[in-house]
């Protein structure tokens, strides 16, 4: 933790910060390490080494509501577990991946016929939520409700939801009584310290895949495709080796994390932050610190170690990595098969936003061919010759 204290400079809420919050990180970094944010209510920290020693801090705990094991009721801790078991872990990931590569093509599918998208509405807020509902062996039509539900609140963490109980209660009553080979029987079936899970867990493990799924893996995925799109020839790196997609969806998460800031409350006083304080840990100041990352503003999917924080570190380190993981691969896969003409809509370049949660609101593209060029008037000086037979 470094040892300054200053109040009085520079705030997250100062103008234009949401649009572009990397100035106010470097001097952040550079001259403030540790400040008290006044207008924010918060002490922010942005070195690298530093938020992450934070995050992993016993002194420094997740603030309620929040993903903090300890603030969660019975229904959505057993959720969490779940999540993390070894039961759950066995079958869930492959059907999870099957989930997410079938309704990728049929996004993309979705898409061929037209010449421009907005790939944000169109494909990045739905592939998550879909996906999950795909795997989860719902009836499409609930891919809908579901995104509204999303929508209206059902956040990163998941937790109680009255209306997604509602959903899912006659589902779980069949698999209870029948189990198929999808994701809500393999929850129904699941076993955590010998006891099948209840119903108000099973909820609580959906509500998690399909909270964050909503959320914050759409945004990740919306700043990685709008990432490649911007930068052709490292897209077509990517294209060429596949295996560099980790790489480039690493790289996005160092560079444009989606989630910037993850609050903690100082349980005692440590230096100059009194017990009970906010922190606010900057994910997106730490991704772009030059003592941990060489030329940080560059984005560049041959960086070898991005070793960055954008899930989190320590005790409440993000469970959900491969699913986000596995919705990159798939969605920029199925993109690149069933459109390969993609490419930004020329001059069109909106920018990502956000305070706490930041990607791109809208990434317009194009995806028939281009348009052939139309002849100009002195490529034909000459009529064409018909030639006499
Ligand atoms: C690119 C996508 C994602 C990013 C960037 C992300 C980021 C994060 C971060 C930074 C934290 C730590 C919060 C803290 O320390 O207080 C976190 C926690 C969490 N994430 Fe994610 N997440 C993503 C996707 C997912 C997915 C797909 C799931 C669903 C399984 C998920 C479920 C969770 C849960 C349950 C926690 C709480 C962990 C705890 O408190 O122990 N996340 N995530």
């Amino acid at each position: 933790m470094p040892g300054v204290s200053w109040t009085g400079g520079p705030s997250l809420l100062d103008p234009g910060t949401e649009l572009d919050p990397y100035p106010l990180y470097r001097t952040l970094r550079g001259r403030y390490p540790l400040v008290y944010d006044e207008p924010f209510g918060a002490w922010l920290i942005s070195r690298y080494a530093d938020v992450r020693a934070a995050l992993a801090d016993p002194r420094l705990a997740a603030p309620g509501p929040g993903p903090a094991l300890a603030h969660l009721d019975s229904g959505a801790r057993d959720a969490h577990r779940a999540l993390v078991s070894p039961a759950f872990q066995e079958g869930a990931p492959a059907v999870l991946a099957a989930g997410v590569e079938r309704t990728a093509y049929v996004l993309a599918r979705r898409l061929a016929s037209r010449q421009e998208a907005d790939l944000v509405a169109e494909f990045c807020q739905w592939l998550p939520t879909a996906a999950v509902v795909s795997a989860l062996g719902l009836p499409y039509e609930a891919t809908a409700r579901v995104h509204a539900l999303c929508r209206a609140g059902l956040d990163h963490l998941g937790g109680h939801h009255p209306a997604l109980a509602a959903l899912l209660g006659p589902h779980i009553a069949r698999r209870r009584a029948q189990p198929g080979d999808d994701l809500l029987s393999l929850l129904c079936t699941a076993r955590m310290d010998g006891r099948p899970l209840s119903d108000e867990s099973v909820t609580g493990v959906a509500g998690i895949l399909l909270g964050a799924g909503g959320g914050t893996t759409a945004r990740a995925l919306a700043t990685f495709l709008a990432d490649l799109l911007d930068h052709p020839r490292q897209l077509d790196a990517v294209r060429e080796r596949p295996e560099l997609t980790d790489r480039a969806w690493a790289e996005s998460l160092r560079r444009d994390p989606p989630l910037q800031v993850v609050p903690r409350r100082a349980l005692e006083a440590i230096g100059p932050i009194p017990a009970g304080a906010t922190v606010a840990c900057l994910l997106g100041a730490a991704g772009r610190d030059p003592e941990r990352f060489a030329d940080p503003d560059r984005y560049d999917v041959f960086r070898a170690d991005p070793g960055a924080l954008a899930y989190g570190s320590g005790r409440h380190f993000c469970p959900g990595t491969s699913l986000a993981r596995l919705t990159a691969v798939h969605g920029l896969r199925a993109l690149l098969d069933v459109l390969p003409h993609l490419c930004r809509v020329p001059g069109d370049r909106p920018s990502a936003e956000g305070l706490v949660s930041r990607s791109p609101r809208t990434l317009p593209v194009r995806l028939g061919p281009p348009a052939p060029a139309a002849p100009q008037a002195t490529a034909r000086r000459d009529p064409p010759r018909v030639r006499a037979r």
